[in-house]
Parts: structure tokens; sequence; C-alpha cells
């Protein structure tokens, strides 16, 4: 009798788990309808200091025995975190649209390359509080790169996309890169 009622007793905990566990899921699920897909391009430029007094790029690690100097910024393995400008022409005094902020890594044992992992939030304009999620590699001695985008917030959410990159300039003695950036973005009228 006794051990009858501790089966039952398990037999309610798993149930009442199941239904805790099924109603958590479909309150996920249910009530998001995604609205009309549409295309937005955008187009701003990248600003992106990595030595001076007020760098927007810094090194946070790199491989024991490695040197990272101005004539090696990147051994492979190096890690920086970044909070770079956008902006809507390419001074440096352009007009801000927006902040890159994230990382990238040094990520190929063979040449320059980088892996980014980096969330580009707008703060003008019509997208202004919507970002663009970027993961990509991106090989930065190539005259043309394609990121990927890879999701988005607010606007831009569930965003696809890809972004078409050209350095604009580049400055080797004083750190600083300036880059050009199409971006074709996918996204849903909300
Ligand atoms: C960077 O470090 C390497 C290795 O120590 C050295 O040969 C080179 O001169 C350094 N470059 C600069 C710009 O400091
Ligand atoms: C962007 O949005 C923020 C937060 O809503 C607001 O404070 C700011 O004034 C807006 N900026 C522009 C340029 O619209
Ligand atoms: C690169 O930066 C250095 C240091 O700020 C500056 O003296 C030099 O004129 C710049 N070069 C170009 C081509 O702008």
């Amino acid at each position: 009798m006794i051990r009858l009622m501790e089966v039952n007793l398990h037999h309610h905990l798993l149930l009442l788990l199941l239904l805790l566990t099924l109603s958590l899921f479909s309150q996920g699920h249910a009530h998001y309808h995604l609205g009309k897909e549409k295309v937005t391009h955008l187009h701003f430029y990248y600003h992106e200091t990595i030595r001076g007094d007020n760098p927007s790029a810094v090194v946070v690690a790199h491989p024991k025995d490695t040197i990272v100097n101005a004539s090696n910024p990147g051994p492979f393995g190096t890690v920086y975190v970044v909070d770079d400008l956008l902006t809507e022409g390419p001074e440096p005094d352009s007009k801000v649209v927006g902040q890159a902020q994230g990382l990238y890594v040094s990520a190929s044992r063979q040449r320059t390359l980088i892996v980014l992992v980096i969330d580009y939030g707008f703060t003008s304009g019509e997208f202004n509080g919507s970002s663009l999620s970027v993961l990509s590699r991106n090989p930065v001695t190539e005259s043309e790169r394609e990121l990927a985008v890879v999701g988005g917030r607010g606007k831009f959410r569930m965003a696809r996309g890809f972004a078409n990159l050209k350095t604009y300039s580049l400055n080797a003695t004083a750190g600083v890169v300036i880059v050009e950036y199409h971006v074709t973005v996918f996204h849903y009228d909300q």
C-alpha cells in the first residue's frame, strides 16, 4: 500500500514537471508572429584606433611568448576588444550613427585574418536602438571582404544578411583604420 502511494506520488511529480515544461515551451512559441519580410541597405564607416591615448580597440590576450606591437599587431591567437564608432561619412568628425562593440580574434596561422563577434548598435535615425550581430571571418588585407550578419535587435530582430567591406584608409603609424560598410539586411515589419 505504501509502495503504491510512493509510485503514485512519483507519477504525479513527473506529470507536473512534464506539464510545466510543456507550458514553458508553448509560451515561447505560440504568440510571436513575424511581419512581412523586407530588405534594408545600410551604408556607414567604421573607425578604429589601436594605439595612442584613447584607443577604440585594445588587446586583452595573446599567446605566451608572442609580442604584439606596431609591426606585429595581430599574431595568431591575439584577442582584441573593440568599441568603435560608426559614422555617416569617412571623415573622423563625420556624424556618428552607431557603435561597434565586441571582440575579434586573430584566427589564422597562415595569414592576417580575424574572426569578429560584434554588435553593431545604431544610435540615430530610423534604426536608433536597433542593432546587427556579426559573426564572421574577415581577411583584413584583402581589398573586399564579406561578413555574415546573423541576427539583430529591435527593428532588426531575426535579421539575416551580409556586409561588404572595403578598407577606406589605413595609417599603420597611427594605428588608425577606416572601413566602408555596405550592408544588406533581410528583416521583418514589426
Ligand atoms: C616589435 O617586436 C619585434 C620583436 O621583438 C621587434 O623586432 C620589432 O622591432 C618591434 N617593432 C616595433 C615597432 O616596436
Ligand atoms: C536615440 O534613442 C535614444 C533612446 O530612446 C534617445 O535618447 C536618443 O535621443 C535618440 N537619438 C537620436 C539621434 O534620435
Ligand atoms: C599617419 O599618422 C601619423 C601620426 O598621427 C601622421 O603623422 C601621418 O601624417 C599620417 N599619415 C597619413 C598618410 O595620413
